[in-house]
């Protein structure tokens, strides 16, 4: 699927309609999501997050790594939003648990920054790209 965003709209009807294709596995499911500096990975997540129904703002995970949301009567206990941004390695993650979380069948995961993390992202991990074309207008790739 390739799709040009014009707004901050058009990416959360995009949300939407991935978010629907999702089906549950024996693991977490994993999605990693690429592309630069205000390319729109975080306002993907929040919209997913929307869709969901978190009553809670997400915010990003920046400067806390992990955040980590539950989720009430959805196919998933948990919506777990990842940034990697200042990580260098995989291993990093583990002290986060990440053993547990993305071995889990009821856990929804999305990363940004994937790339900084890839030694330890297994091999079903699904990938979202995201790039700026100007300040309002974003294609959404996803494989
Ligand atoms: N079509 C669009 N889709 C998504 N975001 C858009 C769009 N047009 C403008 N924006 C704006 O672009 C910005 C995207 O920022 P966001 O924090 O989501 O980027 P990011 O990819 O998470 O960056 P970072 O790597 O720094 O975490 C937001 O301020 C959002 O309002
Ligand atoms: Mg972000």
């Amino acid at each position: 699927m390739r799709a040009i965003s014009k707004s901050v709209e058009e990416t959360n009807k995009l949300a939407g309609e991935i978010l629907n294709t999702i089906k549950k596995s024996d693991k977490a499911i994993i999605f990693g999501l690429r592309g630069d500096l205000g390319s729109g990975k975080t306002t993907f997540v929040k919209a997913i997050a929307e869709h969901l129904g978190l009553k809670q703002t997400l915010t990003s995970p920046t400067f806390v790594i992990e955040k980590i949301y539950k989720l009430e009567n959805k196919n998933f206990n948990h919506l777990i939003h990842i940034d990697a941004y200042r990580l260098e390695k995989g291993e990093e993650l583990k002290t986060l648990g990440w053993e547990e979380i993305s071995s889990d069948p009821n856990n929804l995961i999305f990363i940004e920054w994937p790339e900084n993390v890839s030694d330890i992202l297994p091999e079903n991990t699904k990938y979202i790209n995201f790039e700026f074309i100007d300040d309002k207008i974003r294609e959404i790739s996803y494989e």
